[in-house]
């Protein structure tokens, strides 16, 4: 037998990002206002702004041209300094960078009919960087963001029309990027749909919970027909590519061993894996029925739906994965551990300075429970700490607890590869500091690379290595072997 298993040698680690996050340069070369540059830096850090919107603070961020209140406006300038960027995670040894494409670059409004030329140049040089230093792109087609027009003209994804602006985007994309682009995924943390705006670009903050309900799963629905049209028309246009989906991973454990408690667990679990089980398996589940009838959720299906779906499924499943969270059959009264994580603390865990439950073994569970549910190649696309570094008077930053974090968190997927999982890669989020996605901050920094800017916005821009950088390069240097 070939136990004990280590990290394949195409093994791929690298960083993940997204556009919204990064790149700045929120208005010129032609791009679109975004859904995530209407939303308002947080006042504190527990609450995801992103759910929050409404018409008349949309109205308000149109008419505020500036980036102070938005900082997704201006990320970190990734727009001026790619190729700087680029160059640092090749020098840690990259040999994966995901990003994610702006809609809002490639089709302002989303309704043109052609595509911005402009915007697709700045990608043409971002992926031709990608390849001088031999890094694997593996590209989010929609992270979090969609041109703010189509929020205004069809309420986002709430609208079945969407969905054809999509596929256009999509092509054009598919066909420009033929053999430079190997790895797609269509829908980050497509759970989020059920969070609100952040997901679906659809206003629903003022409506009764049951309308809301409908809302969030008839959006969903969209992403589901829009994620499985996308499959299908890449194998179409490049049988080379491969694309899949993108979950938020919430790993659920029971309170206590009371078979109720494992129950609830269960159940919390099943729901979150119910996007996966849309995508990888291309179809509903059974136990969904209940959910949807217990909310009276009556989903608008069109004829063709049942067979796009099952036409459309993903060649592998990515995920984030940051925290587990447990259930418990009594206590309902969940409190909210991460962006959307309900649930509650669990005593054997500790937390990040977010308050996010820091599970490395977790992850190994999570590996297993998916590999045996759908037997797919799985890719870890998210995982890290954001933490508040501190850049010290010999102009370093000594993030231990970081490496840390990061060597358990690998510790336990060389383990779940010896479990006889088939894992892909592993891109941690946020190899430079970004802008965060739930409360807009730059304090909460998840870097290698550290960003010399505030939350206000001050700071040169200028890029230093933290301490966990070259422990990285020595991680993928000795293919995880090293740690
Ligand atoms: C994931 C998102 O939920 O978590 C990223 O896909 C996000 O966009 C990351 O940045 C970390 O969350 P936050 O809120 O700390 O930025």
């Amino acid at each position: 037998t070939d136990f004990p298993k280590t990290f394949p040698q195409d093994f791929l680690w690298g960083g993940a990002t997204a556009a919204n996050q990064i790149e700045g340069a929120f208005d010129i070369d032609g791009k679109g206002l975004t859904t995530a540059e209407v939303v308002k830096k947080a006042t504190d850090r527990k609450t995801f702004t992103m759910s929050s919107v409404t018409k008349d603070s949309i109205q308000a961020a149109i008419a505020d041209p500036g980036v102070a209140n938005y900082p997704k406006r201006r990320g970190i300038d990734f727009y001026h300094h790619y190729e700087e960027d680029i160059k640092l995670f090749s020098e840690m040894g990259f040999k994966a960078f995901r990003l994610s494409i702006a809609w809002a670059r490639i089709f302002p409004t989303g309704l043109e009919e052609t595509p911005n030329e402009k915007g697709l140049a700045f990608y043409d040089k971002v992926f031709a960087t990608c390849k001088k230093y031999n890094i694997e792109p593996v590209v989010t087609i929609s992270h979090y963001e969609m041109p703010l027009e189509l929020t205004l003209k069809y309420n986002g994804w709430a609208s079945r029309e969407v969905i054809q602006h999509f596929t256009r985007y999509t092509k054009v994309l598919f066909e420009r990027y033929r053999g430079i682009v190997k790895y797609w995924m269509t829908f980050n943390e497509i759970n989020a749909a059920s969070m609100g705006f952040g997901g679906t670009g659809a206003i629903d903050a003022e409506l009764s919970e049951k309308e809301m309900l409908n809302l969030r799963y008839q959006a969903l629905h969209h992403q589901f027909i829009a994620s499985a049209l996308a499959v299908k028309q890449l194998h179409e246009l490049d049988s080379n590519a491969k694309i899949g989906c993108m979950l938020a991973r919430m790993q659920t454990y029971p309170a206590t061993p009371d078979p109720a408690d494992v129950r609830a667990a269960q159940a919390n679990d099943q729901f979150n894996l119910f996007f996966t089980d849309v995508q990888v398996r291309g179809q509903y589940p059974n136990f969904m029925n209940r959910f949807f009838k217990e909310h009276e959720i009556t989903l608008d299906f069109a004829p063709e739906d049942t067979t796009i779906l099952a036409e459309g499924k993903v060649d592998y499943l990515s995920f984030s994965y940051y925290m587990s969270t447990i259930s418990s059959a009594k206590d309902t009264t969940d409190q909210a551990l991460g962006n959307f994580a309900l649930g509650q603390p669990n005593p054997y865990l500790e937390t990040s300075d977010w308050g996010w439950q820091i599970d490395p073994i977790g992850l190994r569970i999570a590996l297993n429970e998916m590999w045996d549910r759908y037997q797919v190649p799985l890719f870890i696309v998210e995982n890290g700490l954001g933490a508040l570094d501190e850049l010290t008077s010999d102009g370093k930053i000594h993030d231990d607890y970081r490496i840390n974090y990061l060597r358990k968190h690998i510790e336990q997927m060389k383990l779940a590869i010896g479990d006889g999982v088939e894992l892909m890669g592993y891109t941690t989020w946020g190899p430079i500091d970004l802008i965060s996605a739930s409360t807009s901050e730059m304090s909460k920094r998840y870097g290698f690379i550290y960003v010399d800017q505030d939350d206000e916005g001050n700071g040169t821009l200028k890029r230093i290595r933290k301490d966990s950088f070259y422990w990285y390069q020595q991680v993928i240097a000795s293919n995880g072997e090293n740690l």
